[in-house]
């Protein structure tokens, strides 16, 4: 907009006799849109407060619609009706009366409901209409001329006169600037430097300084900004590290299948492990450095139980098949060698946790990608039972995501037994959501490791994304993660608080 209108806008209202002086007024004299007055008037509310001052009033006002108008000028449909029935008993049939037009059909109910006319069913050739009264008197018609003239008719009138619309009512706003506390004709140009010659001069006395804005937000900085999966991980980090929990190793995407299934009691037949859910590594093809007695123990363990009093699988194992690198499935791999060094450095007492990615050959859709992040914890000790990890889980979901209503439902791991699959209720989506995954690693796990007979170890899982996802408010994975995501969106994502969410 330019300054000149608002200059104009500031003499008209100078050189205005009246206290209070209609906008639609200073348009006409202007010359110009009312609109263009109008954002004038808003724009020296923002820039240069307390020039003048903008006030309205509304008034409404009733007119006759089109059909309102018609019927002021040849009666009311009812009433037409009654005219265009002759005299006399035998009145006239239904049928002639409604191909004369349109109007007929509410005309004829409405001199029904008002008893002007009957109705005779068994007229021959059809039903007929016969007039009921000798007079009538169309107060409809005359209430319309009424409102025409400018006239005021009762609220139920009025309200009928609506309802049949006949008659419409707008509201008129009205515009009125009047000067203000600080008005001037002339816009005052404030010094917005203060410069060292202005203050060695002393010029600087006669000058008014532009008052500071500390309503202004600040310009967005033109540096790096983190990816929300990154922000959100630190805020996950953080709570895991308040609660004691040291970070596993996770710089190895590329793991054995000893790793990732063999070590978590997971059959060598899982449909999990073959080529639709797993990617292989062509080069190197397979692993050298499993540990042989561990993995002794493990193939034992998975045949007949081994030394752990379990039945196994009661199938063959194969180094072979232990041997062959993959891309890591899931973080329980990590977490699988972590409880192996716990178990061979003397074990204590732990808790340890995760946050990286892996990989999955899945069909890709709105919430799956081939690979995402995984956060992991698991919880090691002599004394640890089901009941404390429903208690932990209750305690990190209230902390981490402000879901303090959790579910369990019975699920399925080949490594943890019981397993549960984690629900929390999502205050502003108003419904249960799948949160995580979680269980008791299963003896068959633990014991192969050298892990002491009474030590439990608990663990749990969810992804990165989906939070991240409901916190964003976004529902498909690829605006968040991969090639067609849009650097805008990590540009504007907030600083992440996820309490809020
Ligand atoms: N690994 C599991 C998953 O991929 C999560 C989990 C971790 C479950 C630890 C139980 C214990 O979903």
């Amino acid at each position: 907009m330019s300054e000149s209108i608002i200059q104009d806008l500031l003499h008209y209202v100078d050189k205005s006799t009246e206290n209070s002086i209609a906008v639609a007024d200073i348009a006409k004299g202007l010359n110009v849109e009312q609109t263009v007055v109008e954002s004038a008037i808003k724009r020296m509310g923002a820039v240069h407060p307390g020039y003048i001052v903008a006030s309205s009033t509304s008034h409404s006002e009733t007119h006759l619609t089109g059909e309102g108008s018609y019927m002021a000028d040849n009666g009311s449909h009812e009433a037409v009706v009654y005219n265009t029935i002759p005299e006399g008993d035998a009145g006239m049939p239904q049928k002639e009366l409604l191909a004369m037009g349109p109007n007929y059909k509410v005309g004829i109910n409405k001199a029904l409901a008002a008893k002007w006319v009957a109705m005779d069913k068994k007229a021959e050739g059809g039903p007929a209409i016969k007039r009921a009264v000798a007079t009538i008197t169309d107060i409809t018609r005359h209430n319309l001329k009424l409102i025409r003239d400018g006239k005021s008719v009762s609220e139920t009138v009025l309200k009928d006169l609506k309802k049949r619309k006949a008659v419409r009512t707008v509201t008129l706003k009205e515009q009125f600037v009047s000067k203000g506390e600080n008005f001037s004709a002339e816009i005052k140009v404030y010094e917005t430097k203060l410069t060292p010659e202005m203050i060695a001069s002393g010029e600087w006395r006669n000058k008014e300084l532009k008052p500071y804005n500390f309503q202004a937000k600040g310009a967005p900085l033109a540096c790096g900004h983190l990816h929300p999966l990154l922000k959100v991980r630190t805020e996950f980090r953080n709570i895991f590290l308040e609660m004691g929990f040291s970070e596993m190793p996770t710089n190895n995407y590329v793991e054995s299948s000893f790793w990732n299934f063999d070590a978590l009691f997971q059959p060598q037949a899982h449909p999990a492990r073959d080529a639709h859910d797993t990617f292989f590594i062509k080069d190197p093809a397979n692993c050298a450095t499993i540990p042989d007695d561990y993995m002794a123990t493990v193939k034992a363990t998975h045949e007949d139980g081994g030394a752990t009093g379990s039945q196994g699988y009661r199938t063959p194992w194969t180094t072979e098949e232990a041997r062959k690198n993959i891309m890591r499935t899931h973080t329980t791999a990590v977490s699988a060698r972590m409880l192996k060094k716990l178990a061979d450095d003397g074990f204590k007492p732990s808790r340890m946790f995760s946050i990286d990615r892996v990989f999955r050959n899945e069909t890709l859709d709105a919430t799956h990608l081939a690979e995402f992040h995984q956060i992991e914890g698991v919880l090691a000790g002599e004394d640890i039972s089901l009941g404390g990890l429903v208690g932990f889980l209750n305690q990190f979901f209230a902390k981490a995501l402000g879901m303090d209503k959790l579910r369990f439902k019975p699920a399925y791991n080949p490594y943890t037994e019981p397993s549960m699959e984690i629900f929390g209720y999502h205050e502003g989506m108003k419904k249960w959501i799948e949160i995580g995954n979680s269980g008791m690693f299963r003896p068959e796990m633990l014991e192969p490791m050298g892990l002491p007979k009474g030590v439990a170890v608990l663990g749990f899982g969810l992804s990165l994304e989906r939070p991240t996802m409901i916190k964003l408010g976004l529902n498909n994975i690829r605006d968040l993660f991969g090639h067609k995501v849009d650097m805008q969106m990590v540009y504007n994502a907030p600083a992440c608080r996820l309490e809020k969410f």
